[in-house]
């Protein structure tokens, strides 16, 4: 949510920083803008919309010239989306330019302190005030000359007085060559490159340029030169600072031949599931094996229970997982929100397990779970997609998804590759107790298997795109499922309503007939999940009460079941595979079906209106 790039070196800035934040819009594109430095002054560009019609076209037109400067793209959380409140932000004297992702939680108290001294502000945003907090403090530490030292300290100094989370980047008029950078609760890396260096938010925005980073941590805050970089921790005093290489390329956020990182993302899913398996079976003992989770066999033993926190798919993802591990391992499990974890006194007993799943790693809400559960002293492992993230830092052990960056907004692959780590999860501790190789074997195959069967999925991406043209025009859908299928229905409706805004809801097939049927009538469609599973026959039994209501039917059914065919206004064929396999096939032509939707109703699917990759706040 919301994206910084910083640069300093020998090149003109704004193409450097413009393509940072194209790589950086998934982030936010409520608006964007640029403070570039030359000559002993900034120049601000900012303006609302997405990049291209945005701030792109104002650079074309008015360019900003200089070799350094700092730019960010917004998802709006205080103040409307608009040129005003558009980053970079200036101090009073106009001398400081503040670019800045998080919220000041005590900003208006640090507001009305700053209107007393007379301040004016040009926006509504918080991150203003803490440029005109900055901008006090560089006054009044200010000796003579501004050095290097100056607006690292004048950050420093403002930093301790606010209550909240940020990751800023902030330059001087008087100090060229120079981007302070600093973060708390909101990620912030230097890229390190030849003779230039970078700074933001998001690896993504660097990698073409270098892959050798440093992952700031909270309260570190750092000087980044041409030719430098020293990090100083507001806390400790010292600096934990390691270099670490990215592990992609940056053609893999490329969006290549597809018109949508979406659609790309959901035709690499084959690959996706080949690679969350990689290295992760050993066929002699029938078991998964994971070189991260950091516990001892005796310790995974001896979990009683497990608590899944998530957000978003992630938290479908984990209802799906709670089906999974309590049939593979026959341990209880628990899924909650992430924020409802953090805040509600849930009593959670000592041989309790906590697991956190993120695909960004950076969710807000998850980060804060996740330090809850370890706050009460209990082990938390993470599944998460990016690696270096805050909560693949501070979990203490996990499972890296690798499904490679995950661009389209509304998450896919990597909701594929959580469910094959869940799968692998569930195997490990269930052959620690009751699970028998046979069985483990079985999934083992199935998951081998599926890359493909998705393949045989991914080529039904037209007939689907029919049948969606079909109902492009209804404005409510219901997705209905049982067992497994049940959450992997939430997870469709929840796809079709971010990308489409068509009004979707995901709910048990069994439950409907209490309440929700009272809605069915023939504008209003149903996608019924229906694989030839242990639920099958009562699934069957639910769509017929759909039928007698006249609501039209799209069903997902395994290839062969000519039953459903004569009921269904449309089927969708997928292969048939083992129950606990079921969510991993059936949602990827629910994935097709809200692209297919969304495109036809003119909606932007990268891009979907008032969403973000990742929440960074809670
Ligand atoms: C945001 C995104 C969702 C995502 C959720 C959790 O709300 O728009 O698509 O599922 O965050 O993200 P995470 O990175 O923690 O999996």
């Amino acid at each position: 949510m919301c994206g910084i790039i910083g640069y300093v070196g020998p090149k003109p800035a704004s193409p450097v920083l413009l393509e940072g934040l194209r790589r950086l819009e998934y982030r936010g594109y409520d608006s964007a803008g640029v403070a570039v430095l030359q000559d002993d002054a900034i120049t601000v560009r900012k303006k609302k919309g997405k990049i291209d019609e945005g701030i792109a076209r104002t650079l074309a037109d008015q360019p900003a010239p200089g070799t350094m400067g700092i730019a960010h793209t917004r998802w709006a959380t205080h103040g409307e989306p608009s040129d005003e409140n558009s980053h970079p932000h200036l101090d009073a004297s106009g001398r400081i330019a503040v670019v800045h992702n998080g919220v000041i939680e005590n900003y208006e108290h640090l507001k009305e302190r700053l209107l007393d001294a007379g301040h004016e502000f040009q926006s509504g945003t918080d991150t203003e005030v803490l440029a005109h907090l900055i901008g006090v403090h560089y006054e009044r530490l200010r000796d003579g000359d501004a050095t290097p030292d100056l607006l690292n300290e004048a950050v420093s100094a403002a930093l301790r007085e606010v209550i909240g989370t940020y990751g800023i980047a902030v330059i001087s008029s008087e100090i060229p060559g120079v981007i302070v950078g600093a973060r708390r609760g909101s990620p912030l890396i230097i890229g390190i490159g030849e003779d230039e260096n970078f700074l933001t938010s998001d690896s993504n925005a660097v990698v073409a340029h270098t892959k050798q980073v440093v992952f700031l941590n909270d309260y570190d805050v750092a000087t980044v030169t041409a030719g430098s970089f020293e990090v100083h921790n507001l806390g400790t005093d010292t600096a934990d600072v390691q270099i670490s290489k990215l592990e992609f390329d940056a053609e893999d956020s490329q969006r290549g031949d597809f018109e949508h990182f979406m659609l790309k993302e959901i035709h690499e899913q084959p690959r996706t599931v080949e690679n969350a398996i990689r290295g992760r079976i050993d066929s002699e003992g029938a078991t998964a094996r994971f070189g991260g989770l950091n516990m001892t066999p005796a310790e995974l033993r001896s979990v009683q229970r497990i608590i899944i926190a998530a957000s978003g798919t992630s938290w479908h993802a984990a209802l799906i997982g709670e089906y999974i591990i309590e049939a593979l391992a026959h341990i209880p499990v628990e899924v909650e929100f992430a924020h409802e974890f953090c805040y509600r006194m849930a009593p959670v007993r000592r041989d309790t397990l906590v697991l956190v799943i993120s695909q960004s790693g950076e969710t807000a809400d998850t980060l804060m779970a996740l330090r809850e559960a370890k706050r009460r002293g209990h082990r938390a492992l993470a599944i998460v997609n990016v690696v270096g993230s805050t909560i693949a830092r501070e979990a203490d052990g996990g499972i890296y998804m690798h499904a490679g960056p995950e661009i389209g907004v509304a998450s896919t692959k990597a909701f594929i590759a959580t469910l094959v780590c869940l799968e692998l999860l569930a195997i490990h501790l269930g052959r620690m107790r009751m699970l028998s190789a046979g069985q483990a074997t079985k999934t083992f195959k199935g998951l081998e298997a599926l890359p493909a069967q998705i393949e045989q999925v991914l080529a039904q991406s037209d007939a689907i795109r029919e049948i969606a043209l079909k109902y492009a025009e209804a404005d409510d859908f219901f997705f209905l499922g049982r067992g497994y299928s049940y959450p992997t229905a939430l997870e469709g409706a929840l796809k079709l309503k971010e990308i489409s805004y068509i009004h979707a809801e995901g709910y048990s097939a069994a439950e409907m007939k209490h309440g929700p049927i009272a809605l069915i009538d023939e504008k209003t469609p149903t996608v019924f999940l229906v694989p030839q599973d242990f639920m099958y026959d009562k699934t069957m039994a639910n769509l017929e009460m759909i039928r007698a209501r006249k609501g039209p039917v799209i069903a997902v059914a395994s290839e062969g079941d000519e039953q459903i065919a004569r009921i269904a206004d449309d089927v969708i064929f997928i292969p048939k595979v083992r129950d606990e396999l079921n969510p991993l096939i059936a949602s990827v032509p629910l994935q097709l079906f809200a692209y297919h939707l969304a495109v036809a109703r003119g909606c932007d699917v990268d891009k979907p209106r008032n969403l973000a990759k990742s929440v960074t706040v809670l």
